[in-house]
């Protein structure tokens, strides 16, 4: 998977958003069109999305040193239609926006589908997937880097639990915890690693935010852990930036996922593991039972 925003839109993309100077998404992504012939519908789509990404990673990137309270994080709740816990894949990525038809799985749906398909954009994890590659991480962590945030498709709430469940059976056992404990871990600094508690959740929490008690025993817990440094890794190449001529794939991921990762030869969703539903949730979110 290759982001397929053309040269024209990636510089549009640029200074609208260094300028905050636009209307709406689609202004920037109709005027960009207008520049660059040849492009389709699937394209546009795409094109769309990763603007809105980008549009969020403006706002995961904000310097706003006025953090909220918890108090005026909850204020905050009735004013929205939906939950923050609900996954990317249930709610349109801008307030007052429509979701959009999600393209059909193969028969046979393999994690590289369901990146293209139904993950993407997945700038993040790609990204910090290939900043644990960069460093010379293990290849178990640079796929629990790839993997970490995915489950966020399906549902936000305790998002590194639900990763684990639905990769436990098909990754190393060291993979699968490093998945699940990075949630906890990102709630503690670690000076030694030069991990620090970042500035994004005092703006998502507020500033007063205390860890909730499943979160700070589970942090004891992994702290303490042979493989503590293998969740820790996973917080520390968590990268929110968006580096507009990174170019992201999950192509130098094969190898890893093809020693790593058991794709079930049915498919993921049909398998007969414990978990096979909840892939078939992220396969088809438009089934209403
Ligand atoms: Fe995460
Ligand atoms: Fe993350």
């Amino acid at each position: 998977m290759t982001i397929t925003l053309t040269p024209e839109l990636t510089s549009l993309v640029e200074e609208r958003l260094k300028t905050g100077n636009y209307p709406s998404a689609e202004a920037v992504i109709g005027e960009a069109l207008a520049k660059s012939a040849g492009t389709d519908h699937e394209a546009k789509a795409d094109a769309m999305e990763e603007f809105l990404s980008r549009e969020l990673d403006q706002i995961l990137l904000s310097k706003d040193p006025n953090y909220p309270k918890v108090a005026d994080v909850e204020a905050k709740i009735e004013k929205r239609p939906f939950r923050m816990g609900v996954g990317n894949l249930f709610v349109a990525a801008n307030t007052g926006r429509n979701v959009r038809k999600l393209p059909p799985m193969p028969e046979k749906p393999t994690l590289a589908d369901f990146f293209r398909l139904r993950f993407g954009p997945a700038n993040h994890v790609l990204q910090s997937a290939a900043l644990a590659m960069k460093k010379g991480l293990s290849e178990e962590i640079i796929l629990a880097c790839l993997l970490h945030d995915t489950a966020q498709a399906v549902m936000k709430v305790d998002h590194g639990y639900w990763a684990a469940h639905m990769y436990e059976p098909y990754v190393p056992e060291k993979t699968a915890f490093a998945i699940r404990y990075h949630q906890a871990l990102r709630f503690f600094p670690d000076k030694e690693y030069g991990y620090e508690y970042p500035d994004l959740y005092r703006r998502l929490f507020g500033e007063d935010y205390v860890p909730m008690p499943h979160v700070r025993n589970d942090y004891e817990m992994a702290r303490n852990h042979k493989w503590y440094f293998e969740a820790r890794m996973v917080t520390v190449n968590d990268f929110y930036s968006f580096d507009p001529k990174a170019e992201v794939s999950l192509e130098p991921f094969t190898d890893i996922i093809g020693r790593h990762f058991r794709q079930p030869k049915e498919g993921l969703g049909n398998d007969s593991s414990p978990i096979a539903h909840l892939w078939r949730t992220i396969a088809y979110p438009d089934n209403p039972l």
